[in-house]
C-alpha cells in the first residue's frame, strides 16, 4: 500500500511564472505546496469590514482549526487555514483583475475565507453551516446588510451538489475553491493507491489560475504526475466542479479553460 510522501516533490518554482504564459497569474500552489497569490494592486486593507478582521478572528481561527482536524479525522484532504487563504486571496485576485471594483472584491476575498468552516459543524451542507457562522461574524464586524449578502450568497454556494454562482463574488470563490487541487493538501496518513482522491491530489505537482482579461478567459493551468494518476481520474471526480467552474466563469462573462502540462484539455 502506497502512502503520500510529501517529501517528494519535484524540484522547480511555480508554473505560472514562467515566461510564455498569457495573462496574469492569480494564485495557487508552487510545486513546494506553498500558497502563492499575486499581490492585489488596489486591495482595501484594515477596517471592520475587511478579510484582516475577518482573520483577526479568534473563533473564526479555532473553528477553521477544528474543523480541518475532523475532516482528516474522516479522511478528507487539507482544509486548513492555507486552503483558507488560498481561496480568499484568489478571489479577491479574480475579481480585481477582471476590473471589478475593490469593496467587491474584499466581499470575495471574506467569503473565500469563510466558506469552509462550517465543516466544524458537519461535512454534510458545510456550506450552510458555514454562512450561518459567517452571519454572526460579519455581524459582530458590523458589516452593512447588503454587504453580508454578498458574503453569505457566496459562502452558501459553495459546494457543486448544489452551490449555483448567483454572483460576481459567489464566482469568485467557486473559482478559487475549486482551483485548489495540489499534493500537498493529502493527509500525510492518506493512502494514495486506495482512494482516488487522495491519488488525484497527489498527482497534482503544481496549479494555477490565471486570468487574460483581454481574452476574457480564466485558466486552470496544471502540472499533474501522470505516473501517478492518469488525466482521466482527475476528470472522473472533478467534473462536476469543473462545470460548476465554467459557469460561475461565465457570470464573470469569461470562458474556462484548463491545461494540463501545457496541453489544453478545455
Ligand atoms: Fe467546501
Ligand atoms: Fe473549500
Amino acid at each position: 500500500m502506497r502512502r503520500a510522501d510529501p517529501e517528494r516533490e519535484p524540484p522547480g518554482d511555480g508554473l505560472a511564472f514562467r515566461p510564455g504564459h498569457e495573462g496574469v497569474p492569480l494564485g495557487g500552489r508552487t510545486p513546494s505546496g506553498e500558497e502563492r497569490a499575486v499581490p492585489e494592486p488596489h486591495a482595501e486593507r484594515g477596517g471592520p469590514g475587511t478579510l484582516e478582521a475577518v482573520r483577526s478572528s479568534p473563533r473564526i481561527a479555532a473553528f477553521i482549526a477544528a474543523a480541518d482536524d475532523f475532516l482528516g479525522a474522516q479522511g478528507f484532504t487539507e482544509h486548513g487555514f492555507r486552503h483558507a487563504n488560498l481561496v480568499g486571496h484568489i478571489a479577491r485576485n479574480v475579481l480585481l483583475h477582471l476590473g471589478y471594483d475593490p469593496r467587491t472584491a474584499e466581499l470575495a476575498a471574506m467569503a473565500g475565507y469563510l466558506h469552509d468552516v462550517g465543516n466544524v459543524v458537519s461535512r454534510a451542507y458545510h456550506g450552510q453551516t458555514s454562512a450561518m457562522i459567517a452571519y454572526d461574524l460579519l455581524k459582530e464586524l458590523g458589516v452593512e446588510p447588503r454587504d453580508m449578502a454578498q458574503v453569505l450568497s457566496a459562502v452558501g454556494n459553495h459546494e457543486e451538489q448544489y452551490g449555483v454562482a448567483v454572483s460576481p463574488v459567489g464566482a469568485a470563490v467557486i473559482l478559487a475553491d475549486k482551483s485548489d487541487v495540489h499534493r500537498s493538501r493529502v493527509r500525510k496518513d492518506a493512502s494514495i493507491d486506495m482512494d482516488i482522491h487522495d491519488r488525484v491530489n497527489y498527482a497534482v505537482e503544481a496549479s494555477f489560475l490565471r486570468v487574460d482579461p483581454e481574452a476574457a478567459t480564466l485558466t486552470l493551468e496544471l502540472r499533474i504526475d501522470t505516473t501517478i494518476s492518469q488525466v482521466l481520474e482527475y476528470f472522473e471526480i472533478f467534473l462536476e466542479r469543473m462545470v460548476m467552474c465554467r459557469r460561475a466563469a461565465r457570470t464573470l462573462g469569461c470562458d474556462f479553460r484548463i491545461t494540463v502540462n501545457d496541453v489544453p484539455v478545455l
